[in-house]
């Protein structure tokens, strides 16, 4: 068979990946005793680059919950809610979302690439526009296209900019769909909420927010950054995972659209997939428990996201924002993040090397994540791993 041209281009980088003997996208984690700890290539290893932020993958009342789903509705749901029929659970679930975030319903997708997908898709079509963030989640972009729509990109995290391509949109601004994220996954910036809802409210257009990297943590009950702004109310549809502070697997949307229903049924990334399994649905109910009275949780994490982020500071990285769960550490060179990168996980600790163009600017980066489960101890021998490096630190 002959070589497929497509595929070219990925084994170039990984046999320019090769060459240097270093493989950062084959790591094996061969036991995982904790949250924040792993056994990679023999060697205790820290695990900084799990998003699990509030370490909920051990709680011992998420596995009894779905330890109980196993042993009482099996392993799996082998189908798709529309063909299979939906379990209590899915239903429950997307109740215990709407409740949370106090909007009128909610869908549960089975990944989080899902409900990006889903929603853009079953909201925008041909001849609709959607304008996103240059920043945006490959999911979001991948929405984009399932939906045939019209996508613009406007400057990351600049209202203004949004404001400018609205305008030129004419009386067709009030349809176009906005998205952003609450949390840049990349780098961990906030958007301006409170100034992109300004810009939806002046065109009377809807607003959609990826809170992925910000449930559970930022604002009050830990509704993300939409909370935190004091915008939640405005904001028409809240996306997110289960896959980082929940511990789990599995996607989401609130809104208060009278359509949250129908739309279900407009989602091909809905209706065409496996539902979630009974264990993976009753450990997030759990966790989604958890979140809300999680306040000793909160604290401890940003307690070691400053602490990370003050360590790494001080040794005179280039960080991407201020102290935050995410703390990514910016390199400019390719060739030196993977060093960078392969040096670290020699010494003990796990990160993620993040290189364009999944990153924003052309930069390579090492980015860690903070979980609620870490140690001091732990983050000062992540701090200790990153001092041992004697190359260039940008
Ligand atoms: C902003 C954002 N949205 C969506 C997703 C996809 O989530 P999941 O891993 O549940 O598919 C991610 C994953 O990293 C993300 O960063």
């Amino acid at each position: 068979m002959k070589e497929n041209p497509r595929l070219q281009a990925v084994q170039a980088v990984r046999q320019e990946l090769s060459a240097i003997g270093i493989d950062p996208f084959g790591v094996r984690i061969e036991r995982i005793p904790s949250p924040t700890e792993g056994l990679i290539d023999g060697r205790p290893t820290i695990l900084a680059g799990t998003n699990n932020y509030l370490g909920l993958t051990f709680d011992p009342d998420c596995i009894a919950a779905a330890r109980d789903a196993l042993e009482t509705a099996g392993t799996g749901t082998t189908g798709s809610r529309m063909a299979n029929g939906s379990y209590a659970g899915h239903r429950e679930l997307e109740l215990d979302l709407a409740r949370y975030f106090s909007k009128r319903d909610a869908i549960v997708f089975s990944t989080g690439y899902q409900a990006n997908l889903g929603m853009i898709s079953a909201l925008a079509g041909p001849g609709d526009t959607v304008m996103i963030d240059a920043d945006s989640h490959a999911s979001i972009y991948d929405g984009c296209r399932l939906s045939g729509a019209n996508t613009i990109r406007f400057r990351h995290n600049d209202p203004a900019d949004l404001a400018k391509r609205m305008r030129r949109l004419g009386a067709d601004a009030a349809q176009a769909l906005i998205v952003v994220e609450g949390v840049y996954s990349m780098l961990g910036d906030r958007a301006p909420l409170r100034e992109f809802v300004d810009v939806k409210n002046e065109f009377g257009a809807p607003l959609m927010v990826d809170e992925a990297h910000s449930l559970g943590v930022l604002g009050e009950q830990g509704r993300g950054v939409s909370e935190e702004a004091g915008v939640l109310a405005e904001v028409d549809y809240v996306v997110g995972t289960f896959s980082k502070r929940l511990g789990n697997t599995g996607g989401f949307c609130v809104g208060d659209s009278a359509d949250m229903d129908v739309l279900r049924y407009a989602s091909r990334p809905y209706v065409f997939t496996a539902s979630l399994p009974p264990a993976t649905i009753a450990a997030t109910r759990q966790a989604l428990r958890t979140l809300a009275g999680a306040d000793a949780l909160r604290q401890r994490l940003r307690d070691n996201a400053a602490r990370l982020h003050a360590g790494l500071d001080a040794l005179g990285f280039r960080l991407g924002a201020p102290p935050n769960a995410v703390v990514a550490v910016l390199l400019g060179d390719k060739l030196q993040a993977l060093k960078f990168w392969d040096h670290l996980l020699k010494h003990g600790v796990y990160v993620n090397l993040m290189m364009p163009p999944a990153t924003p600017g052309g930069e390579s980066l090492l980015r860690c994540s903070v979980s609620a489960a870490h140690t001091p101890a732990q983050i000062d021998a992540i701090c200790a791993a990153f001092a041992s490096w004697t190359g260039a630190k940008a």
